[in-house]
């Protein structure tokens, strides 16, 4: 599992801040009001896991949605995000080692690159 962004994780929502202004953070936020009641979403390459704040607080319960992220550090910030009632489940994985076997109503792959 090749992973670049273990060794910036902590540093990297500044860093894209700092090159990308708030671009990338409003593309994305635009798109969550296509996110309807009880959705089922998968999400891949979340980074540090703040679109999950952003989510939860548009719906702060109801969501199943599926978290595949390739950094480990990456997950562990996820993880401490607050996403309220939602369930949220975490895999460590490459998407192409990911075997899909749900079915989604939303896919985000939020400017996911390797
Ligand atoms: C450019 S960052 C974008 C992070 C986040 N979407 C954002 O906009 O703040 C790409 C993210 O995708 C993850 N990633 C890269 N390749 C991946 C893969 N093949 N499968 C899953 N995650 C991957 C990286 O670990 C990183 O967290």
């Amino acid at each position: 599992m090749i992973n670049n962004y273990d060794k910036i994780a902590n540093y990297y929502d500044s860093l894209s801040r700092l090159v990308f202004g708030k671009s990338q953070v409003n593309a994305q936020i635009n798109q969550l009001k296509s996110i309807t009641k009880n959705s089922s979403i998968l999400i891949v390459g979340g980074g540090t896991g703040w679109i999950l704040e952003e989510i939860g607080k548009r719906h702060p319960s109801g969501l199943k949605i599926t978290y595949v992220e390739i950094s480990a550090k990456m997950l562990v910030l996820s993880k401490d995000r607050d996403y309220g009632a939602n369930s949220v489940l975490f895999i460590h994985s490459s998407i192409e080692d990911f075997n899909l076997e749900d079915h989604f109503n939303i896919i985000l792959t939020p400017f996911f690159v390797r």
